[in-house]
């Protein structure tokens, strides 16, 4: 089906309650299945994403030789082949819309004894990924894009890596994941230095695996050869699924909602810092942590949020929450301002100028500049509309809560990639009490 065909009503009214649960953390679903596909012996894996992009993961690991269950219920079982146990696809891998998928698999496969191919749709195709092939090449991997620095990606294998020391010139775990997983196949050490905190589920999780890597303030090194011992993981709910409940319940007079067992990880919960800067009502309740990740569950309840001007150190920890995020400066009183957050351009979509795009077409201020927005917000702001998510499934979702406290409708076209990172999308957000109804639609 192409994405065009799925489109979002949603009607203002009602208000966010209950307790919900929503669906595991796409960040950390991806590194289980490739993890576990590397390690001796069986990985069980509970709360496992069900979504396109973890799916593209686990079909790409497939094809490499690795034997996946999928057991239902978020529950797959990995018989790892070992570090040295991949066997070369039959065809191209196709990794879908999935970034995350693209930029870690080359990482690992620049280590692998044989060649692979890595390809995309429209949007994954426009993505940069000299990031990851500058530092690879330098490790000595061999890798082709195209002329642009876009894949497809052939990767070459083969030829021996050795570690390097590598200063990271953007803030990217998919970048440091890449490099730790060459690092594993790589002669000596590998060093990844970060010029801000990043997410660190691939450093966690390669510890839960046994596998020894120090951190020395930004630092982070490991040393090749070593093995991976199969293991449990207890994927949490997504805090960045849990985002667009976050914010709906702080917009809408009446809400009272508590998100379940959410992965709340120092290096993701930048989302609730700035929201409570904004003065979102969030409590986290019963802090616990699984399997080597901080989880709780999150209370939030309605609250007047204000705008304000958003501290450039938590954009990282914040990265994939800004489309949820200028919805709730939409609605909050006086401005919001964001910057230091180009990267937002080269997401699934350029999230500054179609989330700004949007705003603007349901009669809200919205401003882009180069490496942020400015947004005019307060109460009756939202008019309602129809705007585009250009494919973008945090857009599709954005939009979605934004329509709840609006004036009329919201109208959300291009929206079937929500399925990429939040399968159920729809049913859950109206058991919380959104008035949303998906509709096919006509194919552009
Ligand atoms: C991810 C890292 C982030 C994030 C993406 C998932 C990961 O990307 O936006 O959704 O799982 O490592 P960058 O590394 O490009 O910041």
């Amino acid at each position: 089906m192409h994405s065009s065909e799925l489109i979002f009503h949603v009607r203002p009214g009602g208000h966010m309650s209950g307790r919900i649960r929503v669906p595991g953390d796409k960040s950390i679903s991806h590194r289980a299945i490739m993890l576990g596909a590397l390690a001796d012996g069986v990985t069980e894996v509970s709360g496992f994403l069900e979504g396109a992009d973890c799916l593209a993961t686990l079909a790409a690991m497939r094809a490499l030789g690795v034997g996946i269950e999928t057991l239902g219920q978020g529950h797959v079982r990995v018989h790892g082949v070992g570090v040295d146990g991949l066997k070369p696809a039959a065809a191209a891998l196709d990794l879908g819309n999935s970034g995350t998928s693209m930029r870690l698999m080359t990482g690992l496969l620049a280590g692998q004894a044989f060649a692979s191919t890595l390809v995309g749709d429209a949007s994954l195709s426009r993505r940069p990924m000299r990031r990851v092939t500058e530092p690879l090449r330098t490790m000595g991997a061999e890798i082709d894009t195209t002329a642009d620095g876009t894949p497809p990606m052939r990767i070459q294998g083969g030829g021996a890596l050795s570690g390097i020391d590598y200063d990271m010139p953007v803030a990217s775990a998919q970048v440091k994941s890449a490099l730790l997983l060459a690092g594993l196949y790589a002669s000596g050490e590998t060093c990844v230095r970060e010029p801000a905190p990043t997410r660190d589920h691939t450093e966690r999780m390669l510890a839960g695996f046994g596998y020894a890597l120090s951190r020395t303030g930004d630092r982070i090194c490991l040393r090749g050869g070593g093995r991976l011992r199969g293991t449990r993981v207890d994927v949490p709910a997504d805090i960045s699924s849990a985002a667009f409940f976050l914010v709906a319940a702080s917009l809408a007079p009446g809400s009272d909602l508590t998100l379940e067992h959410v992965g709340v990880n120092p290096t993701r919960t930048g989302v609730i810092d700035i929201l409570r800067h904004m003065g979102a009502d969030i409590e986290l309740l019963a802090a616990r942590e699984v399997g080597g990740e901080p989880v709780a569950d999150l209370r939030v309840r309605h609250a007047p949020l204000r705008g304000v001007a958003i501290p450039d150190a938590l954009v990282p920890l914040a990265i994939d929450e800004f489309p949820a995020i200028f919805v709730a400066a939409a609605y909050a009183e006086g401005r919001t301002t964001l910057t230091g957050a180009a990267e937002l351009r080269v997401k699934e979509s350029d999230r500054i100028q179609v989330m700004a795009d949007g705003l603007q077409a349901c009669g809200v201020t919205a401003v882009p500049t180069a490496d942020g927005i400015v947004i005019e917000g307060g109460a009756g702001r939202l008019r309602g509309g129809t705007v585009n998510s250009h494919g973008d499934h945090r857009i599709a979702m954005a939009f979605a809560v934004a329509g709840q406290c609006a004036q009329s409708p919201v109208i959300i076209q291009d929206c079937a990639n929500v399925n990429t990172s939040f399968p159920g999308f729809v049913e859950l957000a109206a058991q919380a009490g959104l008035d949303i109804e998906a509709a096919a639609g006509v194919d552009t």
